[in-house]
């Protein structure tokens, strides 16, 4: 009798816990910190499917082949930045845009907006500028899909990497004209930033250029031995541009918004400089190359459908993926590089 009437005294207090535990209330009381979802804007750094299948490579083999083991949409052999944050944050990296409906119940970790080959200018790329990613994001809040305290609780990210500057060189192409053109990429980059900020999400990175002239693209004509400088010049501009405009947005928001700069070019650098502490042997050499200039990774020849590019032993070991983008591997030594440079930190709190 004494017994039971323990068990039954103590019946309130197992079922709190089974009942907490199944609810994952610890988990709801952490997410109250941290932030709830993740919305991404940009380019190939950042998109996880937006571009379209059949134009794509990032749906042709060997795309994804470390990762989900198949092409999955991602310009990498496996993940992108977008996932490595998203694990950072504690949240699944939100569903591609294009993709909302097919899984809405993922729309609750954010939205990736992202589309390979954008800029913040009009490129070659017949895919969404971020002003129009940014237009897709702002209705879906005027349909309520995503509510004020969302946004307040939210994490943006802004990748901008470089694709207005090959259209410029391949269209312009001017040494001369390129300072004005870097001033007015980050000037739109940054009115980008204060809409979406605009918009309610307190938090928001922004990624730097990366050492563009260090890209398998402008390192072939070495032997993808050395970076081009001049191209990394303007990667420096850009970023020194960027910074005092992100420093200059943060001040006159004066809300306690995190506006931070994440600093890929020291990041890649410091993984290219080091690549042992990192197991990269390859720095510069791309794991998947097409065979001349006229293909790329993923080519191949549309009659007897013969591959089109090599592909290394172990995209494990190599940083370049393909002839702009990081492996998996390269990707979490950048990520890796930033959480010991604690880029990231005010995203989370
Ligand atoms: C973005 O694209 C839209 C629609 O094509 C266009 O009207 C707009 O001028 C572009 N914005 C920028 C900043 O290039
Ligand atoms: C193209 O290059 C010229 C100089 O050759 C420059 O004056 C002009 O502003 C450039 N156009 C753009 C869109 O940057
Ligand atoms: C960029 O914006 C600044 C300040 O708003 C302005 O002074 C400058 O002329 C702009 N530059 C370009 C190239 O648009
Ligand atoms: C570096 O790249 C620029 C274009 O960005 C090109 O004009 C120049 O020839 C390149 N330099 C070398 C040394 O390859
Ligand atoms: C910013 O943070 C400080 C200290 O936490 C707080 O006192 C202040 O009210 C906050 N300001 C805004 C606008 O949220």
């Amino acid at each position: 009798m004494a017994s039971l009437h323990r068990v039954l005294s103590l019946l309130p207090l197992v079922l709190l816990i089974i009942l907490s535990a199944h609810l994952g209330l610890e988990a709801e009381a952490r997410k109250m910190h941290n932030p709830t979802k993740l919305f991404v804007f940009g380019d190939s750094y950042a998109d996880t499917g937006n571009v379209r299948r059949d134009v794509g490579n990032s749906w042709k083999q060997p795309y994804g082949i470390t990762f989900p083991g198949k092409p999955s949409g991602r310009f990498s052999d496996g993940r992108v930045l977008t996932d490595f944050l998203a694990k950072y944050l504690g949240v699944r990296s939100p569903v591609p845009y294009r993709m909302r409906n097919w899984i809405p119940r993922y729309m609750k970790y954010g939205m990736n907006f992202a589309y390979g080959g954008t800029g913040v200018f009009d490129t070659s790329a017949p895919y969404p500028n971020m002003t129009v990613q940014i237009d897709f994001f702002q209705r879906l809040i005027r349909e309520k899909v995503y509510n004020y305290a969302d946004l307040r609780n939210s994490v943006a990210f802004v990748s901008v990497a470089g694709n207005d500057y090959s259209f410029y060189l391949s269209t312009n192409g001017s040494v001369e004209g390129a300072p004005a053109f870097v001033a007015s990429v980050v000037n739109q980059t940054l009115k980008n930033v204060a809409r979406i900020h605009g918009l309610g999400v307190k938090k928001i990175a922004v990624s730097g250029a990366q050492p563009l002239g260090c890209l398998p693209q402008l390192t072939a004509s070495s032997s993808f031995s050395r970076c081009n400088s001049t191209s990394n010049t303007f990667a420096t501009l850009h970023n020194t541009l960027l910074n005092q405009g992100l420093a200059k947005l943060k001040e006159e928001a004066n809300d306690n918004s995190s506006i931070v700069l994440v600093d890929l070019y020291d990041s890649f650098m410091s993984v290219l400089n080091h690549p042992s502490t990192h197991n990269i042997r390859n720095q510069l050499r791309p794991c998947c190359f097409g065979v001349s200039s006229q293909y790329s990774c993923g080519s191949v020849d549309p009659e007897t459908m013969a591959k089109k590019y090599t592909l290394c032993d172990d995209p494990k070991s190599a940083f370049f993926w393909d002839s702009v983008h990081p492996t998996q591997a390269g990707w979490r030594a950048v990520y890796n590089n930033l959480l010991a440079t604690h880029a990231l930190q005010q995203l989370q709190h």
